[in-house]
């Protein structure tokens, strides 16, 4: 059987974990059982990656070492996580991927949309996903849904302003690659979002054997 690679995008309290392990539930069903994994930080290497780059008290950070630590997850996460999982038939479900770089570093901090697309390609090598979720949010409801946590990461702490231009570049993104990538509204009850998720999921993923 064929992996199959789906990411899912969009701004942090978007509610990627929540509809990831939703979709994982419902592909389950289905009888395609999935891997769930997570950027950065989806390999041990790549949680102290995390560590790093999302710790608050680098406030010194250039938007260029960022987007390095980011391909440097990105890196190992393929080789160790992603490949290998789709070379065995897998269905990988992945929260944030190369998109994240170009609607974190390129659109929200204005790093070279060209160069980020050349890191992407040392990180992944040209693997693409087949399917990519954007998860589209008011960046003032997604703040507000992680309004719990005690202490913002880096990126997190950003601001609405920065939150607006990632959005936009998601949006941005969606119109530009309309096959592979699909913004779905966020803004509703949590299971009127899976619904729609699974509905999209269910049309374009090939059938068993
Ligand atoms: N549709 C929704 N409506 C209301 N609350 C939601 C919705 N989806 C998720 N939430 C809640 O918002 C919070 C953030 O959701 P979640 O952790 O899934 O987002 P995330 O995109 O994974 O965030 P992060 O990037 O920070 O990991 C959680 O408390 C979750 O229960
Ligand atoms: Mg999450």
């Amino acid at each position: 059987m064929k992996g199959f690679f789906i990411t899912l995008e969009g701004p942090d309290g978007g509610g990627k974990t929540t509809q990831a392990k939703l979709l994982l539930e419902f592909l389950e069903e289905q009888g395609r059982p999935g891997l769930h994994t997570v950027e950065p930080g989806g390999t041990e290497i790549g949680r102290a990656i995390r560590a790093l780059v999302l710790n608050p008290r680098w406030r010194q950070m250039a938007s260029r070492t960022e987007l390095l630590l980011m391909a440097a997850d990105r890196a190992q996460h393929v080789a160790e996580v992603i490949r290998p999982a789709l070379a065995a038939g897998q269905v990988v479900v992945c929260e944030r991927y190369v998109d994240s770089s170009l609607a974190y570093q390129g659109y929200g901090l204005g790093e070279d949309l060209r160069l980020i697309d050349q890191a992407n390609e040392l990180a992944a090598g040209g693997l693409l996903p087949d399917l990519t979720i954007v998860l589209d949010v008011e960046p003032a409801t997604a703040l507000a849904r992680t309004a719990c946590r005690t202490q913002r990461d880096r990126i997190e702490g950003r601001g609405l302003e920065f939150q607006a231009r990632v959005r936009e570049g998601y949006q941005k993104l969606c119109a530009a690659f309309p096959e592979r990538m699909h913004l779905i509204s966020a803004e509703g009850d949590v299971k009127a979002v899976h619904r729609r998720i699974a509905e999209l999921v269910a049309s374009r993923i090939p059938g068993r054997g």
